[in-house]
């Protein structure tokens, strides 16, 4: 059968490239705010290079424009095999391609410029939202018409993730961004005071619960069995797996807000429930490493499958860590510390990109018709340049946050603080190199990548032996 004709690969390999290009644009644009934290001279007085406005484009171009084309290229891939039938509209999943890309570059325009809601991962004025919303729509039409037209009775359960985060993500979108625009970029939110710091965060716990994990554990749901050549371990742990985790997210959000004016009774619902969230999220880790039972013995031969096991312990790691963290006493101490920002980077480096990176090596040689990538060596390369990277990167962090936390509420026995705020940026400093030169690290495999794909994609006749790909 040829695959070419009966599926429409060309959206998938357009996503899959921007997935590395917004990749190493949206990481190097972190490494240059993570210098600027080290040496602030580095914004040269210009405002469009400050670290405020540098620092909301960092977020959106490795969320939304590394993570998105990513979610967007699997997501259409996986469906397409799963349900075996074409994808829907293919004039539809076109402007899904170029309407996301236009919405990044309007993004990179505008955040430097200063036009912002001011909303965490929700910063883009009203007309770029709308804009968001239509190509949201259609991506949801695309994909779930597909699922519409299958020709296999079943729905395999990488689609129900990816359905998910397509469905919620619509809905918080909308939700979070209805606004009163009061000239073309700018606009106030009908939301005001602690309701809309509550659907701020409602939106923002359950972007990372359903942009950053749902639709990556499709990914993982498809990429890792297909890696390892082996069924998942458990499908009846992977229904078990997303009716509870989509259920239970929903409610987390007020773990963002402790000890703010939120009611503390929803305070306390956000800690519960970010505490039960600990079961489905480890119930889905363990169902992604046991489906390499019997495999174990590929981990030597195939980086690409190191690098889904990597993700998925780090995945582990932050799915225990969140939890503490939303403890009420424990956030106490690490709110506005940087243990949030190695939390988060576990989460984004060791979770995400890591499982983006590991589909992608996977993803790319079937759909430019090689056999294999390039090189598996530089894969080798890379797995161990990115594992380095996110722990150097989160240790640092780590570190640097609890003793930041500890500092700030240490007292004198006549109860005067025993620290000075700046004494705690001192002690911060070694770390912030330190975290650094983690990102570098990352970065420089990234750039590994680049050429690997380069010379995958460029060269004209397919490889002839298939090392880790299996047929
Ligand atoms: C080379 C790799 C990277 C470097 C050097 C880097 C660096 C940074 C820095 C310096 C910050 C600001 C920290 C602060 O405010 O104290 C930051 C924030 C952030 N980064 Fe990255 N980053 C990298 C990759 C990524 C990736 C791949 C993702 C997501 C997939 C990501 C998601 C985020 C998020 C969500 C925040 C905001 C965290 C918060 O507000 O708590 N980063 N990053
Ligand atoms: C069971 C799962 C998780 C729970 C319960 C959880 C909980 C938390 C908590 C309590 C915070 C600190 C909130 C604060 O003090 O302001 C936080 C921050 C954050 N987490 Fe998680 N987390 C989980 C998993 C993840 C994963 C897997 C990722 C990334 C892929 C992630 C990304 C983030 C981000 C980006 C922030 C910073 C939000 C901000 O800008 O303030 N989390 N999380």
């Amino acid at each position: 059968m040829d695959s070419q004709a009966t599926y429409n690969d060309k959206v998938v390999r357009q996503f899959a490239i921007m997935t590395v290009v917004w990749g190493v644009v949206g990481m190097l644009v972190g490494l240059y705010i993570a210098a600027e934290l080290i040496w602030p001279g580095l914004s040269f007085d210009v405002p469009y290079l400050t670290y405020s406005r540098l620092r909301p484009l960092h977020t959106n171009a490795v969320i939304f424009a590394f993570g998105g084309c990513g979610l967007f290229a699997t997501a259409y891939y996986v469906v397409q095999r799963t349900c075996h039938v074409r994808l829907a509209f293919d004039k539809l999943a076109a402007f899904t391609f170029w309407g996301w890309q236009l919405v990044i570059v309007l993004a990179a325009i505008t955040l430097p410029l200063g036009i912002t809601q001011s909303k965490e991962y929700a910063e883009l004025e009203w007309p770029i939202d709308l804009l968001i919303a239509v190509v949201w729509v259609a991506f949801g039409a695309v994909f779930l018409a597909t699922i519409g037209r299958r020709r296999v009775k079943h729905i395999y359960v990488a689609n129900w993730f990816y359905a998910a985060y397509i469905i919620t993500v619509a809905v918080l979108h909308i939700f979070n961004n209805l606004v009163i625009p009061v000239s073309m970029w700018k606009s106030y939110p009908i939301y005001s005071g602690v309701v809309d710091a509550m659907m701020q965060w409602w939106y923002g716990h359950n972007a990372v619960g359903f942009f950053l994990t749902a639709g990556f554990l499709g990914m993982m749901y498809y990429f890792v069995p297909k890696q390892a050549e082996r069924p998942v371990y458990s499908y009846r742990l992977s229904v078990v797996h997303f009716w509870a985790l989509i259920a239970i997210y929903m409610w987390a959000g007020p773990h963002h807000l402790h000890y703010t004016s939120l009611p503390n009774w929803a305070q306390s619902i956000g800690m519960v429930f970010s505490l039960i969230l600990l079961a489905p999220s480890w119930g889905g880790m363990i169902n992604g490493m046991m489906t390499l039972s019997g495999a174990w013995h590929k981990l030597r031969t195939d980086p690409i499958l190191k690098f889904m096991i990597v993700a998925l312990s780090f995945y582990g790691m932050s799915t225990f860590e969140g939890p503490m963290m939303s403890i009420k006493t424990v956030n106490a101490l690490s709110h506005y510390t940087d243990w949030t920002i190695g939390h988060v980077h576990s989460g984004a480096l060791g979770w995400v990109a890591m499982m983006t990176i590991g589909s992608l090596y996977c993803l790319i040689p079937r759909i430019f018709n090689k056999t294999s990538m390039y090189s598996t060596r530089l894969i080798d390369v890379h797995f161990w340049t990115s594992t380095i990277g996110v722990v150097l990167y989160a240790v640092s962090m780590w570190i640097a946050g609890i003793t930041q936390g500890l500092m700030w509420r240490a007292l004198n026995q006549d109860g005067t603080l025993t620290y000075s705020f700046i004494e705690s940026i001192k002690f911060t400093y070694p770390y912030y190199g330190i975290r650094l030169l983690g990102g570098l690290v990352f970065f420089s495999g990234m750039l590994v990548m680049v050429w690997n794909v380069w010379k995958t994609v460029a060269d004209v006749k397919p490889r002839a032996v298939a090392v880790v790909q299996p047929a």
